[in-house]
């Protein structure tokens, strides 16, 4: 029984590990809130620019390349509103 609390223990040890990791890593920069992004609102729209061959390709670094909404948020929440009020 021992045995299972000190599995129990270092796992949640990892996982604190990793997850003070991940908040000091590098921070997504936010969306810029400009004419060529304030209508885009489904990632398909993303990549006819963010992507190899357009008109703002991604670094070779960029991390995982789906899912853009869960790191990249919105610059700033007021702004954001007033743009949807213009669409
Ligand atoms: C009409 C083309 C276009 C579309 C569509 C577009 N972008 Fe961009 N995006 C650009 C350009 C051009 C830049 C400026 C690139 C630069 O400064 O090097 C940029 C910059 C950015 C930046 C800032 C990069 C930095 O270094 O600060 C982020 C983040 C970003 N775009 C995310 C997105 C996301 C997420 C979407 C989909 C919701 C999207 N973009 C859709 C053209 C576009
Ligand atoms: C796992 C989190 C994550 C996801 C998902 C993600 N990004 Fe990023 N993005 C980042 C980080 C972190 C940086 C900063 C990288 C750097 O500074 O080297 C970045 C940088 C950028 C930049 C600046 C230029 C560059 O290549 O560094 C653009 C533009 C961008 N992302 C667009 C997108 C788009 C479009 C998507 C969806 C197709 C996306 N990102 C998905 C985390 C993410």
């Amino acid at each position: 029984m021992k045995s299972t609390l000190t599995l129990i223990l270092s796992a949640g040890a990892v996982i604190a590990v990793l997850f003070f990791i991940s908040s000091t890593g590098k921070k997504a920069p936010s969306i810029p809130l400009d004419k060529m992004h304030h209508t885009i609102t489904i990632q398909e729209g993303c990549v006819t620019c963010h992507a190899p061959g357009k008109q703002a390709p991604l670094k070779d670094t960029h991390p995982p390349k789906e899912q853009c909404f869960i790191c990249h948020k919105v610059g700033n929440k007021v702004m954001k509103s007033i743009n949807i009020d213009l669409i």
